[in-house]
């Protein structure tokens, strides 16, 4: 047993180290990182059913340490270049309060999602994070959060394998937007409120062109059978 008062010098010298240099991010426990991880997986699973022809995705243990590797590397500001499908979304908080890892997944996919409203044309290399989030054939998923020890900065990472953005196959890979583009970046729907039912008011989907064809169809066959 080590002296008590050694003890409370070592507690009060750790104390008084900055806590960066104690370590290089403040970790999520492992339930917010759970629950942070299939937000992403959910809002990623809502925006690629908007789109024709776009599996589904799952999350995938592999991809998931590697983009918890990355969200640290660009916290403790020495990130290494990459040739996977990879999107980054950093907010600062000026305020201090927590940070809620599954608030800021959800706000990261969505903010990847929603480059489709505010980047007008599609060349190459932008709207690269949209692409990659409903790339067809991106069907596995990892994600990583991370925030600096004094919590006012937050990175979520996402891995998207196979990787998206291949040129060329644009057009291929990014199923047709099944609703109405408008209805889903309309200035009114703020990004926070966009819910999973946001893309039905669109004339592409039958909840709105079905009861006229129900009318026309009957129409017909009542002015058939008269
Ligand atoms: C959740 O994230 C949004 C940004 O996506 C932010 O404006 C809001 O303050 C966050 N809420 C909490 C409780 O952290
Ligand atoms: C927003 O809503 C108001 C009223 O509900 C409407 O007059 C306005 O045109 C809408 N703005 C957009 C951009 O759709």
């Amino acid at each position: 047993m080590p002296h008590p008062n050694l003890i409370f010098i070592l507690t009060f010298t750790l104390l008084l180290l900055p806590h960066d240099v104690l370590n290089q991010s403040k970790p999520f426990t492992p339930q917010e990182m759970r629950d942070a991880r299939l937000e992403a997986l959910k809002w990623n699973n809502i925006f690629r059913k908007w789109h024709n022809g776009t599996p589904t995705m799952t999350l995938n243990d592999e991809l998931n340490d590697a983009a918890q590797q990355r969200a640290e590397y660009f916290i403790s500001g020495k990130p290494i270049p990459t040739t996977i499908g990879e999107n980054v979304y950093k907010r600062l908080k000026e305020r201090r309060a927590w940070f809620d890892a599954k608030n800021e997944t959800e706000g990261a996919v969505k903010t990847w999602y929603f480059e489709l409203c505010t980047v007008k044309k599609f060349p190459f290399g932008e709207a690269g994070k949209f692409r990659q989030v409903v790339w067809s054939d991106s069907v596995k998923l990892g994600i990583g959060v991370a925030r600096n020890p004094s919590d006012s900065e937050v990175v979520v990472v996402g891995h998207y394998f196979p990787h998206g953005n291949t040129k060329g196959q644009f057009k291929k890979k990014v199923g047709k937007l099944r609703c109405r583009k408008d209805v889903i970046c309309n200035g009114n729907i703020s990004q926070e409120h966009v819910d999973e039912h946001t893309c039905r008011g669109g004339i592409n989907s039958p909840s709105t062109w079905l009861p006229h064809l129900v009318v026309v169809v009957t129409t017909y066959y009542i002015i058939r059978t008269t």
